[in-house]
């Protein structure tokens, strides 16, 4: 028999997000896309767009690089087309469905740390630190602590991702998760041996996602929800009342976080910001000199 493993919620979704994209849009990637001026904003090119933004990604790194460590590297895609690039890569990767997914398309092309990235122990060193979408998942102190101990001197870290804004109360109450809060996160790396190489801002690039993802779910998921519900309300009218009961909370909260149609391109540029960063880490002084 399987055996049963714990996973969270949020793994669950990332899992989830990943089979569904393969299987129904044929993406292999679990990032956002980037859409510049010229590429309609449809389903149909999401992949390319996906494609657009490793594109971005990769003219980031900065010459002189050898060596990457992919922090939570998805299913493997950016790895593969840095290997492809001749660069030496070894991947972080803490979800198991996702590494076994790694590990088939790699090979023995990389090495596969299958464990959080806060966890991970290795006398490797690298000349970058790749966080493509994954740094949110991270503390920020851990993250930035972690890497600085695993660069080379002077070695780069480069973080591709949404973060929050500081914004007024008054401006309405945010139903999206994900991303650190942008000024901590400049706070908390302005006191750490880090300099500062590019910050780009590509929200406008990114915001056709949210309007992608908001659209499937108030015309597609949304919709099936709702004929499942139905579905048991005639079929089985007392377990649909039970369930409604037991669980009435955890349902009306994913309405309310899901289907609230405050998730659109338009609110994510309210509440969120879409940045590359790319940092060099500045070399101890030595002491006396
Ligand atoms: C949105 S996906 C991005 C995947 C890939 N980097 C990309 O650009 O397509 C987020 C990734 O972060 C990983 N992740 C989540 N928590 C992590 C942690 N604590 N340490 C390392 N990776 C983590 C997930 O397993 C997943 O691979």
């Amino acid at each position: 028999m399987k055996k049963l493993r714990k996973i969270s919620s949020r793994d669950l979704g990332l899992e989830f997000a990943a089979v569904c994209g393969r299987y129904f849009l044929g993406l292999e990637h679990l990032h956002y896309g980037y859409w510049p001026d010229g590429l309609e904003v449809n389903i149909n090119n999401l992949r390319a767009a996906q494609g657009n933004y490793t594109n971005f990604l990769v003219s980031h790194i900065p010459s002189g690089v050898r060596t990457i460590l992919d922090v939570g590297c998805g299913a493997g895609q950016t790895s593969k087309r840095l290997i492809d690039m001749g660069y030496k890569v070894a991947c972080v990767s803490p979800s198991p469905a996702l590494s076994s997914r790694v590990r088939q398309l790699l090979g023995d092309e990389a090495r596969i740390f299958e464990c959080p990235f806060e966890k991970l122990v290795t006398d490797d060193r690298f000349d970058l630190v790749l966080f493509s979408e994954s740094f949110q998942y991270i503390r920020i102190n851990d993250a930035i602590e972690k890497t600085f101990e695993l660069l080379n001197p002077a070695g780069h870290l480069l973080i591709c991702d949404v973060f929050r804004k500081d914004i007024p109360l008054t401006a309405g109450k945010m139903t999206m998760g994900g991303g650190h809060r942008l000024s901590k996160f400049q706070r908390i790396i302005a006191e750490l041996p880090f300099e500062l190489l590019q910050d780009v801002d590509i929200t406008d690039q990114t915001i056709p996602n949210l309007d992608l993802l908001d659209e499937a779910l108030q015309n597609v998921v949304r919709p099936m929800l709702d004929s499942g519900m139905d579905f048991l309300t005639g079929r089985y009218p007392l377990t649909s009342r039970l369930i409604r009961l037991f669980y009435r909370r955890r349902i009306n909260a994913v309405y309310g976080k899901y289907f609230n149609g405050a998730r659109s391109g338009e609110d994510f540029e309210k509440f969120k910001t879409y940045r590359l960063f790319l940092y060099r880490a500045v070399p101890a002084v030595p002491a006396g000199v």
